[in-house]
């Protein structure tokens, strides 16, 4: 099978977030919003860094088959390095480890030499200064606007001030990084994270669990298309 490109840092792209989906019928709910689906984020949660705990390698391997979308893996994991190869055997396209847990510079490595497309996730309350270091050498900044582990929660505005900020150092400094957001996203909440300047939005509940994922996915687009300048 021929994988979809990430494609080019900096264009808006739509990933929905399978955590909201349900687990019993994955692979149809990943069909099912496929036209609208640019990522598709998958969020794995250990119990340790987030107190919930959800997939893992298996799941990747398992929906492979069923798509042919850039898999876009969200580690909330104290210890990711442990799973990177995993995660890279069974189909994962990039994985985004957090700041938090350290270790930043040894992770972005390892990921890198596995051939993956690398990510590094913020927390609301971690500050940019802690992200900033790293930006020349990922590909995607995500920037959390809610307390990770839990889908359903509301979108916090107060993180757009830092995703404004990440989009003018990327610019400034062409560095090619796309800017996720990732919680709490829906038809309001999308154009204000894409004017302060994210390009790429997570979205679980705004999509699966709306009566038709795949208008919502749609509707979600266009949304977020009104927050480009
Ligand atoms: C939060 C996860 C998110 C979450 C988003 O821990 O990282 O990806 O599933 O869900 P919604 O869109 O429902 O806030
Ligand atoms: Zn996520």
């Amino acid at each position: 099978m021929t994988f979809i490109e990430a494609g080019p840092p900096g264009a808006l792209r739509i990933a929905p977030s399978i955590l909201a989906a349900d687990f019993g019928a994955l692979a149809n709910a990943v069909r099912e919003i496929d036209a609208e689906t640019d990522w598709l984020h998958v969020d794995v949660m250990d119990g340790h860094f987030v107190p919930n705990v959800s997939i893992g390698p298996p799941v990747v391997q398992s929906l492979r088959p069923y798509s042919d979308r850039f898999f876009d893996c969200h580690l909330m994991m104290t210890d990711p390095g442990r799973y990177l190869e995993a995660f890279k055997n069974a189909g994962a396209d990039g994985c985004t480890v957090h700041v938090e847990i350290g270790g930043t510079a040894s992770l972005i490595n390892d990921a890198r030499a596995l051939g993956l497309r690398v990510g590094l996730a913020a927390n609301p309350d971690t500050p940019f200064e802690k992200v900033a270091p790293f930006l020349g050498d990922i590909d995607l900044l995500l920037l959390m606007t809610v307390f990770p582990g839990f889908g359903g929660q509301s979108f916090m505005s107060d993180v757009m001030g830092k995703v404004s900020e990440a989009r003018r150092e990327v610019d400034t400094n062409s560095l090619g990084v796309d800017i996720e957001v990732d919680g709490g996203i829906d038809i309001v909440t999308a154009p204000v994270a894409v004017e302060a300047g994210a390009n790429v939005l997570v979205a679980g509940s705004a999509i699966f669990s709306r009566p038709e994922p795949l208008l919502a996915a749609h509707a979600l687009r266009e949304a977020a298309l009104a927050g480009r300048r």
